[in-house]
């Protein structure tokens, strides 16, 4: 079988996203078959640790996984540990030599993957001195996986990546957005291009808006120091809120290719209609969460938290209206929120079709529902779709009825984590599911005009939102001036 040969280099070995993962997607990649023995993991980090002291990391990062036929122990025994100063160009010599030995014990063939799963200020600085000293000169690939955030705004993300761009390509450059390796958003596609049922009806003719909603109960935890200089505009909204918008919106690709897959988002991206500094108000809320209830626990106001101004005016929550302006958009609105410390953990996507022109099935002549079609994303999996149909008694109304496919796999174990496909797909050289620079440059551009009228006008009502709660009030009354309500299902 083709299975990738290499090494994995990976900066921030000794962080969160590493042992919470990384490690156990490589595990699952290795146990499902998908790696040959032909690998090495090489993490880096500042703190000395010794090889034995981080396979014992790997270890209990993958506890979780008990299969007979796999030893953990010789798992773990592809994995390498290197202290690693980011600014000490010796460092980068001595690494290089290191994993010209491996390639030789593992036959990985050259092939390398330098994963930055640190924070994010010595991003364009490894980059820079990966090639300066050697480590990206090999008879094999060498690709660069990088980890949010990628910038602050488009000024900076420019900055970085014309660091970047130095040392690597762009189709070197696998730019990371979880996202984009959840099953269900890849199957935002197939649902789409693979039913006679939906594609045709998917425009402003038969679709009365969409809305995209993905929750989290987390609060900030411990991430006080980054998420003050970020916020839900720029953690959530930027990213992965736009990435599912442009799955929504763009038009089929002639192929199922990286590049034109990547080219109709981007065609999406530019067709978004720039929200000026003066309209903010109008099209976009923003929320911060005030102390609450969850689940019969108390839990403390955002200002409260860890390393957080106490009049911060940082947003935990956004929702936006978003137009797109092309043939097929437009008049449809795109509705977006997203926050934390929320009622329930939850993604979904809606799209409401419009009411037929005439219908004779009114519910006591009032209400009549929609046809919805619900992709849920996570952490239930599946598509529902709302349909009318006959009551089973003698009036002539029409009920709410559901169609549902569930996905939530029974045997959990093979449901592929986000991480563990995106990390197969960079060794398999497919960056489908990764971002290109010229999404991440569009998607910037519209959100920076937001952040800079909120960070210019302080929010006067935060905290606004309960913990607990489905966000401030002013995001249930941007629907309602168009006629609409967030459909809050499942
Ligand atoms: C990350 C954000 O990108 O996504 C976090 O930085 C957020 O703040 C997380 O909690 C949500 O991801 P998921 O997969 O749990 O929906």
């Amino acid at each position: 079988t083709n299975n990738p040969k290499s090494i994995i280099v990976i900066f921030g070995a000794t962080g969160d996203l590493a042992n919470r993962k990384l490690f156990p997607s490589i595990y699952r990649l290795y146990r499902n078959g998908k790696l040959s023995e032909n690998f090495a993991v090489v993490g880096v980090a500042r703190r000395p640790l010794t090889n034995e002291e981080f396979r014992n990391n790997v270890m209990k990062s993958v506890e979780q996984f008990q299969e007979d036929d796999i030893d953990h122990e010789s798992f773990a025994s592809h994995f390498y540990y290197n202290p690693f100063d980011a600014t000490d160009l010796e460092h980068y010599q001595k690494l290089n030599s290191f994993l010209l030995e491996l390639d030789d014990q593992y036959q990985t063939e050259g092939n390398r993957i330098f994963y930055l799963a640190m924070a994010p200020n010595f991003f364009g600085t490894i980059a820079s001195n990966l090639k300066s000293e050697g480590l990206t000169s090999t008879n094999g690939w060498t690709r660069l996986v990088i980890e949010k955030p990628f910038g602050n705004n488009f000024e900076t993300a420019k900055a970085l990546n014309d660091q970047i761009r130095e040392a690597f390509d762009e189709d070197q450059i696998y730019r990371i957005d979880h996202y984009l390796g959840k099953e269900m958003v890849q199957n935002i596609e197939v649902i789409r291009f693979a039913n006679a049922l939906f594609e045709p009806l998917w425009n402003n003719q038969y679709i009365s808006n969409i809305q995209i909603t993905s929750s989290e109960v987390l609060g900030v935890e411990d991430r006080g120091r980054y998420y003050e200089s970020s916020g839900a505009l720029r953690d959530m909204f930027q990213n992965h809120m736009l990435q599912m918008l442009a799955l929504l919106a763009m038009e089929p690709p002639i192929k199922l290719t990286p590049d034109e897959i990547r080219s109709e988002k981007v065609k999406a991206l530019r067709a978004l209609r720039p929200v000026n500094e003066d309209e903010v108000d109008d099209y976009f809320v923003r929320g911060q969460y005030d102390r609450g209830i969850i689940n019969d626990e108390e839990q403390i106001a955002y200002r409260e938290s860890n390393a957080v101004d106490e009049n911060s005016n940082t947003e935990t929550f956004v929702a936006g209206k978003l137009l797109i302006d092309n043939f097929r958009w437009a008049g449809v609105p795109f509705y977006i929120r997203t926050g934390k410390r929320m009622e329930k953990k939850s993604t979904e996507i809606v799209i409401q079709f419009k009411d037929l022109p005439m219908n004779l099935y009114y519910d006591q002549g009032e209400n009549i529902y929609p046809n919805l079609l619900v992709i849920h994303i996570q952490p239930y999996e599946g598509i529902t779709l709302h349909l009318n149909a006959k009551k089973g008694d003698y009036g002539t109304t029409s009920t709410p009825i559901m169609l549902n496919y569930d996905n939530t796999q029974k045997d959990k174990m093979n449901t592929p984590e986000a991480y563990e496909v995106l990390l197969h797909d960079c060794m398999r050289g497919d960056s489908t599911n990764f971002t290109h620079w010229d999404e991440v440059a569009l998607s910037w551009k519209f959100v920076d005009i937001i952040s800079n009228h909120w960070e210019s006008k302080a929010a006067k009502q935060f905290p606004n939102y309960e913990s607990g709660s489905n966000g401030p009030k002013d995001s249930d009354a941007l629907l309602e001036k168009d006629g609409y309500q967030w459909w809050s299902v499942l």
